[in-house]
């Protein structure tokens, strides 16, 4: 399992990610910057873990069992493929689908980022 070290600031909404394991104190408008844990759980309607088919040697991603909306004020921002040794990340923009392909990487980690609902992630077996 992969860890993304994703960091956002409470005052102006800055979203940064530390490419190191380093302990550094990240700050942002004089405040500590905030670790952004992963969700894997959700109970609302609206849907934002990743699920993914594989297709030869790909996997067609699609963020949220129900397809999560990409409107201008809601949208999946971008979805990233992590594994041992390789990060992938594609962007999105309203209006786009929330569908994306990546190469299949077995034991690897899917990440999806909602402007409103935060970081997502689904484990590639
Ligand atoms: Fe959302």
């Amino acid at each position: 399992m992969q860890n993304l070290n994703l960091y956002k600031c409470m005052k102006c909404n800055t979203l940064i990610q530390q490419l190191d394991e380093s302990n550094a104190n990240i700050e942002c408008c004089n405040t500590k910057m905030t670790k952004i844990e992963a969700n894997t759980f959700e109970a609302s309607t609206e849907k934002h873990i990743p699920i993914y088919e594989l297709s030869n040697s790909e996997i067609i991603v699609t963020i949220g069992e129900i397809e999560h909306p990409m409107e201008e004020d809601h949208y999946i921002m971008w979805v990233m493929l992590e594994s041992n040794n390789e990060v992938t990340k594609i962007n999105l923009k309203p209006g786009d689908l929330p569908k994306v392909r990546f190469k299949y990487i077995p034991n690897s980690t899917l990440y999806a980022y909602c402007n409103k609902h935060g970081l997502w992630k689904k484990e590639v077996k």
